[in-house]
């Protein structure tokens, strides 16, 4: 179990929360670099199995249900949505640049003639919208949440290549990162006293991933069967801290979203897959 009083301090100081000063590419380089010095040994590609990554007996556990998925019901369901055509006869591979593969690892991205981050399932709910179709919810895992278990999955194995490249772009991202230092709901935890300050140890019997590769494998299926969006993972931790959660889509979420995909630029994606 960790202390509380453990977790007050040294994030912030060491990664200058408040001033924003750091590029992305150094603010990804801090962390990588304060994981490996706590987690000397583990390779960083490891980072994308969690809080699995510490123990060898839980890793062997994921690799033995990811052998035979309970989950792939909702994979199915998912390439059912995908594949079927929208009332004019289009699809999605049609509406998406190379039928949607390889390409859930560049978002979230920024649309500078929006002036905000799109995300992949707004993507997706774009083309709905563009082909007379009504926009799922974000946070329905009956639609969007088994679409994405499917969509996503056409990207297994690219490299997650989030870009910051304008000042606009990085002023989005600078939110997301604020919100990830902030401070917030009744017990005052900000998401970096735990994914950066205390990750590895154990807290309600789950192990503490890094905020690195933490993106990469969303949805997530707890106990094999729970279908979990990377939002819907947001809300889960914001109310453990007692904290009143930001909508699944909201503009804070996608921001926060974009800071926390870019910490894993260069791991490899992976959809669907265990937690517990
Ligand atoms: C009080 C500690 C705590 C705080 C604060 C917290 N989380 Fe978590 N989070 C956990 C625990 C425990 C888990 C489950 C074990 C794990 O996978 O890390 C978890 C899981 C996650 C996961 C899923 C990781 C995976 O591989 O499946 C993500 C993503 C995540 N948290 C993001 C956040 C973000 C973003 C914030 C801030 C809004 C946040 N968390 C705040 C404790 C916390």
């Amino acid at each position: 179990m960790i202390a509380r009083a453990a977790l007050l301090g040294c994030a912030l100081l060491a990664f200058g929360a408040t001033d924003a000063s750091a590029t992305p590419e150094e603010d990804r380089a801090a962390f990588i670099r304060t994981f490996q010095q706590r987690f000397p040994g583990v390779p960083l590609e490891d980072y994308v199995y969690g809080g699995f990554m510490f123990n060898k007996a839980s890793r062997n556990h994921y690799d033995d249900i990811m052998a035979f998925p309970p989950f792939l019901g909702d994979i199915e369901r998912g390439k059912a949505l995908w594949e079927k055509p929208f009332r004019n006869g289009r699809t999605y591979a049609q509406c998406l640049p190379d039928g949607g593969r390889n390409l859930a690892g560049t978002y979230p991205r920024f649309s500078e003639a929006e002036n905000r981050v799109i995300t992949f399932e707004m993507a997706l709910n774009r083309c709905r919208r563009d082909n007379g179709e009504p926009e799922y919810r974000y946070d329905d895992r009956a639609t969007m949440g088994v679409l994405t278990a499917y969509a996503r999955g056409l990207s297994d194995g690219m490299r997650m290549s989030i870009k910051v490249e304008s000042p606009g772009a990085l002023a989005k991202y600078e939110e997301g990162r604020r919100l990830f230092f902030r401070r917030i709901g009744q017990m005052n935890f900000a998401c970096s006293n735990c994914h950066l300050d205390n990750a590895g140890k154990v807290m309600r019997m789950e192990t503490i991933s890094p905020a690195v590769g933490q993106a990469v494998h969303f949805p997530v299926f707890r106990g094999g069967d729970e279908l979990y969006t990377l939002h819907m993972r947001y809300t889960r931790c914001m109310t453990q801290v007692r904290a009143q959660p930001f909508p699944a889509g909201s503009e804070a979420f996608n921001n926060l979203e974009y800071f926390h995909s870019y910490l894993s630029n260069g791991l490899p994606l992976q959809a669907s897959v265990y937690r517990r």
